[in-house]
Order: structure tokens, then C-alpha cells, then sequence
């Protein structure tokens, strides 16, 4: 299987859209890599770049160390699997799965073995004789799949593959795509919306913000050290919260002023994290993950921020209690900034109950007003 590596690709579209920026990124051998970003950032412009499909206005991209800005689709051995399935509907799932080997005029036996050996590892053996609309959504997604896998292509490029099946099969089917990623060891370039998909099955992902690359890095990375607040804000559900604050130097120690209110950090936080010493008494953004909240009874470190607020809603979603309220922050432009705490059921939260929740400051993220950017660690 071939590595994937895109160099200085700039796509503009004729209509003057620029859709790509000085987009670099390398997929590794046998590597699963997910391409996330929000809708309209060139997600799909990258992989149909890669593909063939469109031609890049300036950039190199190369296929298992070949150069294949110049080939046609068909001669980059390149395998890809859209949302929508363009199954054949007049074939049989049989028919389906041996076109591309007929088509390169493999022999008989070749074509029942490759196609047998691709059912067999997509749970596909008893349809073979079906046509696609005799099958149900994930059925057909797998014939999908085994049509791009029965080529054994350099590598794999997948637009959206599983956004067209209910919540429950694709779960299912994130896990077995994985599984058989991992069994062919086959290179995938992978695009998707759903930063939870993204988490969940990339080796690395890479996140993509207005045709600007914005970080790549192993999905517990990403989440621990978003490089700026657009990774922070975008990865993660619910999303971080966000709010100006301000670090500043008293008689009795260091606070973080934010919301109206003063949290005390321990005097040493400035030592661990000397990244944030030339913010002292200037604007910053700080951001919060909602599962970093805990119930202020519950707060066992030495100088825990304690956060007053008060419960708008409660939203129950199982695990957790989803309990929003509310700051004030005048400086981002509106009154409040609303804020969600994922807090254990356990704690009582009823709308309109004032309630004391801690913060752990070793998980305070914080953003440099201006350029977004994260504050070094
Ligand atoms: N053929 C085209 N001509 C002109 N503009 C285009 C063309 N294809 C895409 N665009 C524009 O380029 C930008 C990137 O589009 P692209 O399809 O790559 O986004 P995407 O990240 O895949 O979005 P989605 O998640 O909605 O599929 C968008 O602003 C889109 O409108
Ligand atoms: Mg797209």
C-alpha cells in the first residue's frame, strides 16, 4: 500500500473561489487518517485533488512515491467510496464487486476468488446473487466498500462514506471499517464532518478550517492540545466553553478573573506554565471542556477554582447531566456567554438552583485574544 503526500496544493475554482490554501499533509503507510472540518472548508477538494477528479491549481501530490499530478483517476491506483453508494443497479452485488477486475480483464477465476475472499471478510457471502435494491443501507455501504477494496488499490480515499446510514449502523460500521483497515493495512485518506467520527477512528486527524490546515496530530492530542480555538471549539461535544478572562497578581496570590467572579490558582501556576507570563493582567480566552467541571464538595486540589453559577437548564443525556447557566462577558460582544458543566447525576441541578462547581486550572485552556492561537503549554 502506497503513502499519500500532498505538498503546497492550492486549489482556486474558476468561479474564484479559493477552496485550498497551502495545504500540506503526508498519509502514511497503512495509515487511517480523517480529514474533519466544517462543511464548505475543501474537504472533499482535497480527496477529488488526490483523485484526479480536480486539478489542482498549484501543489505536488504523490501515490506510493509516484508523482501523479499528471495521470488520469484511472492510472493513480487509487480506490474511492463516496456518501452515496453508485452501485450498479441493474447488477447483482456479484456483478457489482467483479466490474473494475473485469473491466482490467482479470481471468474467471481470478475475478471469483478476489470477489469470494472480499465478501467473505464483508459479511457479504449470501447476498452475492441480490440486486442493490434488495439490500438495506448498510448492505449496500459494504458492497460500497468491497467494490474499492476487491482492486487492492495503493491506497484508499473515502468522502463521507457512513453519513448516509441511521446513528446505530454507523457506529457499527466505523468499528468494522476500522477492523478491516487494520487487516488489509490499507492507507486511507478519510473525510468527514462528525468530529466524533474523526476522534474515534483516526490514527491522526487532521483538522481543516476555510481551506487552512489548522493541525494534525493523534485524536487524544488533538482533544488535550487543540493548537488554536477553532481545533478547541470544534472538537468536542458539547463544545468547550469560551470566555474572556484575565490572570492577575494580588497580595495573597494569583486569580483568574472571569465571569464577574475570581478564582484562585495556585502560586506556582505561573512556573508550569511560563507560556502565560506575558498575559498577566491582559485579556485572554480561556476555555473550558464541560466534563472538567466537578461539584465544588468534590474539589480535592489545594486551591481549586470554585465557580458560582447559577442552573438555567438540565438537560439529562444518561451519563451525565448536561447543566447549562450562563456568564457575564461583556467583552465578547454579547451580555452572557452561556456555559455547559457535564456534571454526574448524582448532583442535584434543578433550573434556577445556585450551585458551587470547581475547576481544575491545570485544565484551563487558554487562547490569545487576537490570533486565537493556543498559549504554549
Ligand atoms: N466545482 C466547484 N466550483 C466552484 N466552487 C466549488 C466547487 N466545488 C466546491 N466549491 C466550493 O469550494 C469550497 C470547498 O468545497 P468542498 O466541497 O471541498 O467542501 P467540503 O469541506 O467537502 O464541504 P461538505 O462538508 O459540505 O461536503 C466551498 O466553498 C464550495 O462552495
Ligand atoms: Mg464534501
Amino acid at each position: 500500500m502506497g503513502e499519500i503526500v500532498i505538498t503546497g496544493l492550492n486549489k482556486t475554482y474558476p468561479n474564484g473561489v479559493v477552496a485550498l490554501q497551502d495545504f500540506d499533509l503526508a498519509v502514511a503507510d497503512g495509515e487511517f487518517l480523517v480529514l474533519v472540518g466544517p462543511s464548505g472548508c475543501g474537504k472533499s477538494t482535497v480527496l477529488r485533488c488526490v483523485a484526479g477528479l480536480e486539478r489542482p491549481t498549484s501543489g505536488t501530490i504523490t501515490v506510493g512515491g509516484r508523482v501523479v499530478n499528471d495521470l488520469p483517476p484511472q492510472e493513480r491506483d487509487l480506490a474511492m467510496v463516496f456518501q452515496t453508494y453508485a452501485l450498479y443497479p441493474h447488477m447483482t452485488v456479484f456483478e457489482n464487486l467483479a466490474f473494475s477486475l473485469k473491466m482490467r480483464r482479470r481471468s474467471q477465476e481470478e475475478i471469483r476468488g478476489a470477489v469470494a475472499s472480499v465478501a467473505e471478510k464483508l459479511g457479504l457471502g449470501q447476498h452475492l446473487h441480490k440486486k442493490p435494491r434488495e439490500l438495506s443501507g448498510g448492505e449496500r455501504q459494504r458492497v460500497a466498500l468491497g467494490r474499492a477494496i476487491v482492486r487492492a488499490p495503493q491506497a484508499f480515499l473515502m468522502d463521507e462514506p457512513l453519513s448516509n446510514l441511521d446513528a446505530a449502523l454507523r457506529v457499527q460500521m466505523r468499528i468494522e471499517l476500522l477492523k478491516l483497515q487494520r487487516e488489509l493495512q490499507a492507507t486511507v485518506l478519510y473525510v468527514t464532518h462528525d468530529q466524533t467520527e474523526a476522534l474515534t477512528m483516526g490514527d491522526r486527524v487532521a483538522v481543516l478550517h476555510s481551506g487552512r490546515l489548522q493541525q494534525v496530530a493523534p485524536p487524544r492530542e488533538i482533544y488535550d492540545r487543540p493548537a488554536n480555538r477553532f481545533v478547541a471549539g470544534f472538537i468536542g461535544s458539547p463544545a468547550m466553553n469560551f470566555i474572556t478572562a484575565r490572570i492577575t497578581r494580588g497580595e495573597n496570590g494569583l486569580f483568574l478573573d472571569f465571569g464577574g467572579q475570581t478564582l484562585s490558582l495556585p502560586t506556582d501556576y505561573l512556573q508550569k506554565r511560563p507560556g502565560l507570563k506575558p498575559y498577566q493582567q491582559k485579556n485572554l480566552i480561556a476555555g473550558l471542556r464541560p466534563e472538567h467541571f466537578i461539584p465544588a464538595s468534590e474539589a480535592k486540589t489545594a486551591a481549586p477554582g470554585i465557580l458560582k453559577i447559577r442552573v438555567e437548564v438540565v438537560e439529562t443525556v444518561g451519563p451525565v447531566n448536561y447543566v447549562h447557566f450562563s456568564l457575564p462577558d461583556p467583552q465578547s460582544g454579547r451580555d452572557r456567554t452561556p456555559f455547559v458543566a457535564a456534571l454526574d447525576p448524582s448532583v442535584p441541578a434543578t433550573p434556577a438552583q445556585d450551585l458551587e462547581v470547581a475547576i481544575d486550572p491545570d485544565r484551563i485552556h487558554f487562547f490569545d485574544p487576537e490570533t486565537g492561537t493556543t498559549t504554549p503549554y
